[in-house]
């Protein structure tokens, strides 16, 4: 579906639900990742790049403190009555929790909101599908709430961290900043280098030389997400706790070059944590590694084969895969023009991501279809990925 016709289904059900017209019509995108997974909480870098598929939202402030929220993507949009309130209260475990998460983590800064609101979401990111949808729906109500209620200090920065603070103060994901930080600070036809400790971010024009960067989406929707993803934290958290023992001025495993690392792994007295701070270590070097050879060499074959080595990686080390997506990126890995393939975003189901050559698109389709129906029954869907740009303005009155 084209943006005119999204922004025009918004107006018309906004008009339906509400009546009248909506203050603005706003974006947000979702996020793949082409490598650098699970190393923003551990201090790492990311490579990750927004998507043209996102969370719209058309919004209308109101006078008195009812939110009022819908959503197109739940069949029939029917209105969720809420207020402000609702923002001081323990989450509802439904979609809602993280538009009124954003509201509270806004008050938590010092950015109170007055008055209520009225607005209908859709989003075209599938969810669970390890593509954002969730940091896209956040930082999407980031920038509805600016706007609405003129908040000119929130930085365009800022809706990415109060997304991230959304998602784990309110929804409970420990989750880092990278999806946020893609959904809010994207830019069309690039991929961002961001380095998580110092929050600086380089970036990177995506000219592949015949060839595209195509997702496919495993159908399996990552229910274990947020539990094993707060697990695989604290066991990295666990590793470090050990590791400061020999080196008590190591602030994260994303400190570590992969030498250093393997001269003192062994204070890791767990062996499962142990492989949880290898996957990071290494994963954090192959990424400055990755994004390097394709700045400064445009050497897309060490990048693809940095990717397999990562999902690898999270695969046998880090463990977020699972048997459809492994079983994806293996069936990949045979097909010529297949640069390189991965698991992107948390784990535990949704998405590959892989890069390849124009020429084998087609067959890379029609193969995976076939392999994965015959082993799961199960058609894939696939995407090619046009980085896009973060958070913006559609419409405004
Ligand atoms: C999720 C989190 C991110 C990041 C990835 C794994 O998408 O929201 O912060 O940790 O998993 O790389």
């Amino acid at each position: 579906m084209n943006e005119q016709k999204i922004i025009e289904d918004l107006k018309a059900t906004f008009q339906e639900l509400y009546g009248g017209e909506p203050d603005g019509v706003f974006f947000a995108p979702g996020r793949v990742n082409l490598i650098g997974e699970h190393t923003d909480y551990n201090g790492g870098h990311v490579f990750p790049c927004a998507l043209s598929m996102g969370t719209y939202a058309a919004a209308r402030k109101r006078e008195d403190n009812r939110v009022r929220l819908a959503s197109m993507n739940k069949g029939k949009a029917t209105v969720e009555e809420l207020t402000l309130e609702d923002a001081n209260k323990p989450k509802k475990d439904r979609w809602t929790d993280y538009p009124i998460g954003v509201i509270a983590a806004f008050a938590a800064n010092g950015n109170e909101i007055p008055t209520g609101l009225e607005v209908v979401f859709f989003g075209n990111v599938p969810a669970g599908s390890g593509l954002s949808s969730s940091a896209s729906l956040e930082v999407v109500m980031g920038i509805v709430l600016r706007t609405l209620y003129g908040l000119d200090d929130v930085r365009q920065v800022d809706l990415a961290l109060l997304g991230q603070q959304a998602e784990c103060d309110y929804v409970g994901m420990q989750c880092g900043i990278m999806d946020q930080f893609a959904s809010a600070m994207g830019r069309k036809d690039t991929a961002m280098f961001l380095d998580v400790n110092t929050m600086e971010c380089e970036y990177a024009p995506l000219d592949l030389p015949g060839m595209k960067i195509v997702i496919t989406n495993s159908g399996v929707k990552h229910q274990l997400a947020s539990s094993e993803y707060n697990v695989r934290r604290a066991e990295c958290e666990s590793a470090l706790e050990d590791l400061k023992k020999v080196k008590p001025s190591l602030k994260s495993l994303g400190e570590l070059s992969v030498a250093e690392f393997e001269e003192i792994a062994d204070h890791i007295r767990d062996a499962v944590e142990r492989k949880r701070a290898k996957h990071a270590v290494y994963e954090n070097a192959r990424t400055v590694k990755a994004f390097n050879a394709l700045k400064e060499q445009g050497n897309i074959e060490e990048f693809g084969r940095l990717m397999n080595e990562s999902h690898d990686s999270l695969q046998n080390d880090y463990e977020v895969s699972c048997p459809e997506i492994d079983f994806l990126v293996k069936e990949g890995r045979k097909i010529e023009g297949v640069i390189g393939t991965r698991i992107t975003g948390g784990g535990f189901g949704g998405c590959t991501v892989s890069i390849v050559k124009d020429e084998a698109i087609d067959e890379f389709k029609t193969r995976l279809t076939e392999a994965y129906e015959k082993e799961f029954g199960v058609t894939p869907e696939f995407y090619v990925a046009e980085p896009g740009d973060g958070a913006k303005i559609l419409e405004k009155k």
